[in-house]
């Protein structure tokens, strides 16, 4: 369902041009559950952005169920990304003004097909699920890090995406944490069928995962092996 084929990014910057991605090649079926490992630099975070239409490639092509995402008007593209893809980052990103539930609505708000008080009753019923019913009206400051965690990843869920990408998910938990976190994303993939693509430098999680995809240098190491 995603096909990334000759996939090239770089980065230019004052003291050069930098070539990151070198010609990713990389298919990913529907429900897979892939962890994305490979050294600190080698390029996982920019193609799990370029993936999520975050940032745009150089050149080369990501395609989801045939259609190639970065011919889409930016509107369109916008929008595919919002109610496609999820994202968890290591650093939950969650806007620390706002409480749990007002960010978990965001994208709902953002995509403006429901009233604020229905978005507000599916993010409650979804952070009631994922153990933060008594934690709705917290803000990120309010909460300790596996909780603002999981509020991140309701976030990622709200919009009933077909992929989540994360970066390092588990990255700024401790270990115990961490495990119940990506316990969790293992959970929604068989749950509910989520595609995953996650980087992480845990090799224990990565096993975990069905497939680990290597990256070295900006490029696929291997075809992804069954783990
Ligand atoms: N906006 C940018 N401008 C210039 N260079 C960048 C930019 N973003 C990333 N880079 C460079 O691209 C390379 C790959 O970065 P990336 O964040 O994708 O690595 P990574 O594999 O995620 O590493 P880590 O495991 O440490 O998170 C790095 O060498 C980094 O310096
Ligand atoms: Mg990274």
């Amino acid at each position: 369902m995603i096909e990334i084929k000759g996939l090239h990014k770089n980065f230019s910057h004052p003291s050069g041009d930098l070539p990151v991605l070198k010609g990713i090649d990389l298919s990913i079926k529907e429900g897979q559950m892939i962890a994305l490992m490979g050294a600190s630099g080698v390029g996982k975070s920019t193609l799990l952005h370029v993936m999520g239409a975050l940032d745009r490639p150089t050149s080369g092509t990501v395609l989801y169920d045939g259609v190639d995402i970065f011919r889409l008007s930016e509107t369109g593209l916008v929008s595919f990304r919002n109610k496609k893809i999820g994202f968890v980052f290591q650093f939950h990103h969650l806007l620390p003004e706002f409480s749990a539930i007002e960010n978990v609505i965001m994208p709902g708000l953002l995509a403006g097909d429901a009233s604020k008080a229905e978005l507000k009753k599916r993010a409650a019923g979804l952070l009631g699920e994922l153990g933060l019913a008594r934690r709705l009206h917290h803000r990120p400051g309010e909460l300790s890090g596996g909780e603002q965690q999981r509020v991140a990843v309701a976030r990622a869920l709200f919009m009933s995406p077909s992929v989540i990408l994360a970066d390092e998910p588990t990255g700024n938990l401790d270990a115990g944490t961490g495990r119940e976190l990506f316990d969790l994303l293992l959970s929604l993939n068989k749950k509910l069928g989520i595609t995953f693509v996650i980087a992480t430098h845990d090799m224990g999680l990565a096993e975990k995962c069905g497939h680990i995809v290597n990256m070295v240098d900006g490029a696929i190491a291997a075809k992804p092996a069954a783990a």
